[in-house]
């Protein structure tokens, strides 16, 4: 055990840029009471069920139970359980070599800065598999590292040269490795010409109505369109034409100023970020991560990447059009029009939501780099009456001096056109059988109790009813006229997570959470070609309390039409569920275990008194059935 817990990303951005307490206990009481009417109306009486009824196709309600397999109960057990016929096997390890010139992860040292930037990164996020020319290619975001665990065989586990903090670097970023099966065992295939390594250091274009830009210029790129690497990359997206997005979310922490008590603007300090780094230390070994001397840097992170799996040598390519915060993933659809629609989520408390929509179509033959370049970038705004709309960011709208600068200054854009503050929007999923769109909002500690970063006011509103929200919620929305594109939209809860066991009012949950199948912060969320829908959580794991019963994360599977949640994995101790994708053959899926150990109390995946490594697993039925 630690003595002393390093904070969370949100822990410390709270302490560098503390918020004023809002409400007086009075108003804030005062609120809880009339809005506990509402819930007791939506929950008490039915009417929410009602509503999610009304949104589905006539028919669709009588519909067979859909899961293959039977719920699993919560645990606690330091290792990942599947239901009975299932088997769950390691596909890829934090530092397995890629290449056979690197060497094979050392527990002893934990690697170098030469051998990390050869092998799998760290902590695992957001992943998606394509076929290119009969091999199968893996593309997985590597989100951060866990300095604890990275730095654990030092003395205090603190970084004791520049090679451990350029180690810690390397681990960031994204890996591209090709896969493949043996008698049935999915493994990494060594030296296949695709393996590749994108980190911090990789070079990358700015494209959109933001690159070159003034804001965007720095000394090691006075022109403002090249960029070099990226980090923090959390969910993911695919586009209809092959190549993977990787969503750049928490990248305010890895800035600091030699000087601590160099002022950011307030600019920045809407994105977090401050003099002082989330101990990652990356200003000491390059300058571009020194804000008092690269102010412009922090306004070359924050986007969506765009990478191509099948060509190694591609420059990837950072979408300012699609907006910069802290992205989750981005969940690419294309419209009934051909039109491309993105929609995307902010994660932080009390921040938006977004969809970007092309000025283009997309068709065989078409340019698609254009697509991703020039459209309509909205952000959400729900009313309480279950009715919603998409409020366009243009310069006459927000105020702000050109597209470009709202593609930059993105948040300010949505706080100045009003758009509803969220509960943390996570990942974003499409239902492939109908015109509806799913949105995770994790928790809010923060909700009616503080203003989000912007100053926005963060009372409970429709689709986040509960103050100091630490279970989560699941929004989904249906476009006008089932048109992606269309300004309106209607929405309901598909679950309001919480604990039964623990609570009878609403943080009890919606009708579809019972003391089977409860869990709280609803994270990764993806839809299988079944078109059921995989959540998975990144929560409290302690197992007490509010928490009692809900055991370590989990993913769980939901049936969209009947609203039925079931549990089909629980992850070892201290980890996170998040990032999934399928074999073609969809016989085996690949789900991702992040930060296990992260407190100091998990020797996942190897077991006996091995240092915890994230990693990816491969699970699939004994009988070799589809699993999706
Ligand atoms: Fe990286 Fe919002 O999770
Ligand atoms: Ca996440
Ligand atoms: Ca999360
Ligand atoms: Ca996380």
């Amino acid at each position: 055990m630690k003595d002393e817990r390093i904070l969370t990303f949100d822990e410390f951005d709270e302490m560098v840029n503390p918020r004023p307490e809002e409400c007086e206990f009075d108003r804030v009481v005062e609120r809880a009471l009339s809005r506990r009417g509402f819930l007791g109306g939506v929950l008490a009486t039915g009417s929410f069920t009602a509503l999610a009824g009304s949104l589905l196709p006539t028919g669709a309600r009588a519909a067979a139970d859909r899961f293959a397999f039977e719920a699993i109960p919560a645990s606690t057990a330091d290792d990942v359980i599947v239901p009975p016929g299932y088997k769950a096997e390691v596909l890829v390890r934090w530092g397995d070599p890629l290449w056979s010139d690197a060497p094979e992860f050392d527990p002893a040292t934990r690697g170098t800065a030469a051998s990390q930037e050869r092998s799998f990164g760290d902590n695992t996020d957001g992943q998606d598999v394509f076929l290119h020319e009969g091999h199968v290619l893996l593309v997985v975001n590597n989100e951060y590292t866990n300095r604890d665990i990275l730095w654990g065989n030092n003395p205090d586990a603190k970084a004791a040269s520049d090679d451990d903090v350029a180690k810690g670097m390397m681990a960031h970023g994204v890996t591209v490795v090709e896969i493949a099966a043996t008698d049935g065992k999915w493994g990494i295939v060594k030296d296949s010409p695709y393996n590749r390594r994108i980190t911090p250091q990789t070079d990358m274009s700015l494209t959109g109505p933001a690159a070159g830009h003034d804001l965007l210029k720095t000394a090691a790129d006075p022109t403002g369109t090249t960029s070099k690497g990226t980090w923090n990359n959390c969910g993911n997206g695919m586009t209809p034409w092959g190549t993977y997005l990787a969503c750049e979310e928490n990248f305010n922490g890895y800035f600091s100023a030699e000087d601590e008590n160099h002022e950011v603007s307030a600019e920045l300090q809407r994105y977090g970020v401050s003099s002082k780094d989330w101990g990652y230390g990356w200003a000491g070994i390059d300058e571009r991560f020194d804000v008092s001397k690269n102010p412009n840097e922090p306004n070359r992170a924050g986007y969506v990447v765009e990478i191509d799996p099948t060509d190694p040598a591609s420059i990837p390519r950072k979408l300012t059009a699609l907006g910069r915060f802290k992205h989750e993933n981005a969940e690419a659809i294309v419209n009934n029009d051909g039109r491309v629609v993105v929609y995307m989520g902010d994660d932080e408390r009390g921040e938006f939501l977004y969809r970007f929509v092309s000025e283009g179509v997309y068709a065989a033959g078409v340019d698609t780099h254009a697509l991703l370049e020039n459209g309509t970038l909205s952000v959400a705004k729900f009313n309480d009456d279950g009715t919603g709309e998409w409020l366009d960011l243009t310069p006459e709208a927000t105020g702000l001096a050109s597209q470009a600068e709202i593609c930059i200054h993105t948040r300010q854009a949505a706080s100045a056109v009003g758009a509803t503050t969220m509960d943390r929007p996570e990942w974003v999923a499409a239902n492939p059988n109908a015109p509806e769109v799913y949105c995770c909002l994790t928790n809010n500690k923060n909700r009616g109790v503080k203003p989000n970063a912007g100053g926005d006011d963060t009372s409970v509103n429709g689709p986040n009813p509960r103050e100091a929200n630490n279970y989560g919620q699941i929004v989904r929305w249906r476009p006008e006229g089932g048109d992606h594109g269309a300004s309106g939209f209607e929405w309901d809860l598909y679950v309001l997570a919480g604990n039964p066991t623990v609570h009878q009012d609403a943080y009890g949950g919606s009708d579809n959470v019972n003391a089977d199948n409860m869990f709280n912060s609803p994270d990764g969320l993806k839809f299988d070609s079944n078109g059921l829908l995989w959540i998975q959580t990144d929560g409290k794991y302690s197992n007490e309390g509010d928490f009692e019963g809900q055991g370590n994360n989990q993913m769980l599977a939901g049936d969209p039409v009947t609203g039925e949640i079931r549990r089909f994995l629980v992850g070892p101790n201290e980890c996170e569920i998040t990032g999934l994708s399928w074999s073609p053959d969809r016989r085996t899926m690949f789900v991702g275990i992040q930060h296990p150990g992260e407190d100091g109390n998990s020797h996942w995946p190897d077991g006996g008194n091995s240092v915890p490594r994230s990693a990816i697993i491969a699970v699939s039925r004994e009988d070799g059935g589809l699993v999706g």
